[in-house]
């Protein structure tokens, strides 16, 4: 979704900010711009592209030759991802004011634009684009008087909706304001000057302490300071964040997609999400990001898990574990959904949002409702410091790593088993026995020898892409455990793919749409070793009798399954609670191959955006 980009100091602020922009391409986005300032010059400099960043900087190198580009100290730049009006170069941000003396970046949906349109107009602001997003940059021209920090927060006192914003003027060329309310911003203050963003992935390469927004704050940026105030004026102090990332992990490293690199890193990051949090004797798990004693365990009386996309998929594996190991009542949400339904949440609910990026508009606001209804909310997010870990106070980290492929992998694979984690910890404060709670944590610290043993497959699963990419329909099936990882493996094909994919539960696809199975409608069964196997089975063959190819995603060594399928994936043996992790891993590659053999663009799949901040 929209990127942000900032920066004001000594340093040529067109090249950093450029090279945030690419920083911020993984997010998704259909056009870019940016806007330079320099101390001796008045005028705004901003050049805008439609489609890839690449064209932006043939533009740039079009319209700023190097000699001059080094004067300037001052920019901001965005990438969109069109809601309001047509990807194309009039509603690229930047916008900038009648006047071309102010220029704004815009992440979110201001919602009451249309009547302030209305009512510029009438003041005589003419309007260039179809964004909700100009309005902010007419407004700001509309309250100057000599401040722009007081410019901008009363221009924003008007807006409704979401927004991040940056905003430069050349009546100000030392300063850049931007503010937020629902849309993330972040600073850091590095060496030679200043910089924000929309995220921590565009900082981390000039500094690793980074400083979050909250919503209603604004922040006024100079080269070697920083003011934070609230939207009243009143001066706010906001934490440092230290974040964990180094460079390299933000790099390709050799890899020729994001993805590729990000499935391979999943024994590493099951390794850091497990590290020091396996007890194996007590037969226990530590999480003491949960702020949760076993009597505050005990009194839960029900769990409600809510995320969208694979982040869903993996809260349906967790509520299996939270019936399964903890006994507890327990649901999935559709975070969406969530807050307009009616939803029951007791004082003794406990939510757990799970979000990779931390900044899911729907899961965010699940969360809030859940917070308004009185349960406890715990978080389980990737992204230290994102909204939703702020904002829940308490959870999990993955510390899996940055994931900048937009298909998420080893977000999943660590959720799973942080949910697990938290599943046994539940478990010990109520009926979990020692001797289980041993064997599954047992089992825990064997993932990433799983995972390895996975991804050794790829060459194999390679050759079995290559017999289906060319297929237009797949459907996933698998039951209980598997039922998720069925779901999962159809997102990830259809979301790089492009083909057409369903995850359906085994049993249900007789219930209607076995009827479009035929010999060009590939199946792939999830059928490793596990109680679900033999009906599972069952629901191979009647695949088979419509002739339907099927590919097995099987155990190793299970001699069975040959006779069922006309190719097999193998993953190794393994408690079948935890089976959805190297059967995902399994379908990552899958879709994986499929798509690079379709010339698919792996790392930034059409329409997709990798962190969906909107409604
Ligand atoms: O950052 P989140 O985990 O909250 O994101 C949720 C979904 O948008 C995300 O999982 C999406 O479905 C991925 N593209 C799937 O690969």
């Amino acid at each position: 979704m929209c990127g942000i980009i900032g920066y004001i100091g000594s340093g040529n602020a067109c090249n950093i900010v450029v090279s945030g922009l690419h920083r911020l391409e993984y997010r998704g986005y259909d056009s870019a711009g940016l806007a330079l300032c320099a101390p001796e010059n008045n005028k705004i400099l901003s050049l805008k592209a439609e489609g890839k960043i690449a064209a932006l900087e043939e533009e740039i190198a079009r319209n700023l030759p190097d000699s001059l580009s080094d004067s300037y100290s001052l920019g901001i730049g965005h990438t969109r991802w069109a809601t309001h009006g047509a990807p194309n170069l009039t509603n690229a941000h930047p916008h900038l004011s009648n006047d071309g003396q102010f220029a704004i970046v815009h992440n979110g949906i201001i919602e009451n634009y249309s009547a302030l349109k209305n009512k510029l107009t009438r003041k005589g602001y003419t309007f260039e684009s179809e964004t909700d997003s100009e309005v902010i940059v007419h407004l700001i021209a509309e309250c100057y008087e000599d401040d722009l920090r007081r410019a901008v927060a009363a221009a924003i006192e008007q807006l409704d909706g979401t927004f991040g914003i940056a905003v430069v003027s050349s009546k100000h060329p030392d300063t850049i304001i931007a503010a937020r309310k629902g849309s993330p911003i972040c600073v850091g203050v590095c060496d030679n000057g200043t910089i924000i963003a929309s995220d921590v992935s565009a900082i981390v390469n000039h500094t690793n302490k980074v400083i979050f927004l909250d919503d209603g704050d604004i922040l006024t940026a100079s080269a070697t300071n920083i003011d934070i105030t609230n939207f009243k004026s009143i001066p706010v102090t906001r934490e440092l964040t230290h974040i964990d990332w180094d460079v390299g992990e933000i790099e390709k490293g050799g890899y020729e997609h994001f993805m590729l690199k990000e499935m391979f890193e999943q024994p590493h990051a099951l390794a850091n999400v497990t590290r020091g949090r396996l007890l194996i004797d007590d037969g226990n798990t530590k999480l003491s990001g949960m702020q949760m004693d076993p009597y505050e365990m005990s009194r839960i009386a029900s769990m409600v898990l809510a995320a969208c996309g694979t982040s869903m998929y993996a809260g349906m594996v967790g509520k299996y574990y939270f019936e399964d190991l903890a006994s507890l009542p327990s649901d999935i949400q559709q975070a969406a959904e969530f807050r307009y339904r009616n939803p029951i949440i007791q004082r003794d609910t406990c939510m757990i949002a799970i979000s990779q990026s931390g900044e899911t508009a729907d899961t965010l606001a699940a969360v809030r409702e859940a917070q308004q209804k009185g349960a406890t909310v715990m978080g389980i997010c990737n992204v230290v410091g994102s909204t939703i870990a702020r904002e829940v106070g308490r959870g999990v980290y993955l510390h899996a790593g940055p994931e900048i492929g937009v298909a998420s992998t080893k977000a999943f694979t660590c959720q799973v088993t942080v949910l697990a984690m938290m599943a046994i910890l539940f478990g010990r404060a109520r009926r979990l026995s020692l001797q289980a709670g041993r064997e599954l944590v047992g089992e825990l610290s064997r993932l990433p020898e799983l995972a390895e043993a996975v991804l050794a497959q790829s060459d194999n699963i390679l050759k079995i892409a290559e017999k289906y990419a060319q297929m237009e329909n797949f459907f996933y099936i698998g039951r209980g455990y598997m039922f998720p990882a069925a779901m999962e493996g159809a997102l990830k094909l259809k979301e790089i793919s492009y083909i057409h994919a369903e995850g359906y539960h085994a049993a249900e696809l007789k219930h209607g749409p076995i009827a479009l199975l035929e010999e060009n409608v590939p199946i792939v069964a999830c059928v490793p070793e596990f109680s679900g196997k033999i009906k599972t089975i069952g629901n191979m063959q009647e695949c088979r009798a419509r002739k339907s190819p099927v590919i097995a995603i099987a155990t190793e060594g299970d001699k069975e399954i040959d006779e069922v399928c006309d190719d097999i994936i193998r993953i190794p043996k393994c408690n079948e609670l935890f089976a959805p992790i190297p059967v995902v891993i399994a379908e990552q590659l899958f879709a994986y191959h499929i798509a690079k053999l379709r010339g698919c663009s792996i790392d930034q799949p059409r329409n997709l955006a990798k962190s969906v901040t909107v409604e």
